[in-house]
């Protein structure tokens, strides 16, 4: 189960753009951890673990910043906007922010009984089971958090949030990346 991340397409100049590619990066690793899950009963292979090892590394490291990226940069600022195209959109961010403070403690099950596993040590019965249930509740709660975030929060916020409010998200993003944002090009790591 090689791991792969594929180029990134946007730039902090475009930060909707940047946290869609996020999302791209937590759908794929959250099929890293739907394979795995499927085989947390039995040895892991040099491959598995590595693959296991990166998906635990995204979300204890990354993932929280995404989730910084939208509830200290994004939604606030979607927040001062008065239009009624963005209040719509602005009425879906209250359960988008309960989703991430749901998510968290499966993350850190996950985190737990994956680092265990990777020690070399086995899980029980029950253990597998929790894991498994973490997951599978993660992936359905993503599919649909993602695509209310694609489809009707970011087009809104790039399209009706000014320039200089865009541009500080960028920078509020590189910089909570240590990244500096040298403009067109700078990218996440
Ligand atoms: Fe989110
Ligand atoms: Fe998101």
């Amino acid at each position: 189960m090689p791991v792969h991340i594929g180029a990134k397409a946007h730039d902090f100049s475009d930060p909707m753009g940047l946290l869609s590619d996020c999302h791209r990066r937590i759908e794929m690793f959250l099929g890293v951890l739907q394979g795995i899950a499927g085989v947390i009963d039995r040895p892991l292979s040099e491959e598995n673990a590595k693959a296991l090892d990166s998906a635990l590394q995204y979300f204890r490291q990354a993932a929280p910043k995404h989730n910084a990226d939208e509830e200290e940069s994004l939604f606030p600022r979607m927040r001062r906007i008065r239009q009624p195209e963005m209040r719509s959109a602005i009425a879906k961010v209250e359960g988008l922010e309960k989703d991430h403070r749901w998510a968290a403690p499966l993350h850190e099950e996950i985190e737990r009984l994956g680092r265990i596993r990777l020690s070399g040590s086995s899980l029980t019965g029950t253990e597998i089971a929790m894991f498994r249930e973490a997951v599978d509740e993660l992936a359905e709660m993503y599919r649909e958090h993602i695509r209310v975030e694609d489809e009707a929060v970011f087009p809104v916020a790039a399209r009706l949030l000014p320039d200089a409010d865009r541009k500080a998200i960028g920078e509020e993003m590189a910089v909570r990346r240590n990244i500096r944002p040298t403009g067109a090009g700078a990218k996440p790591a």
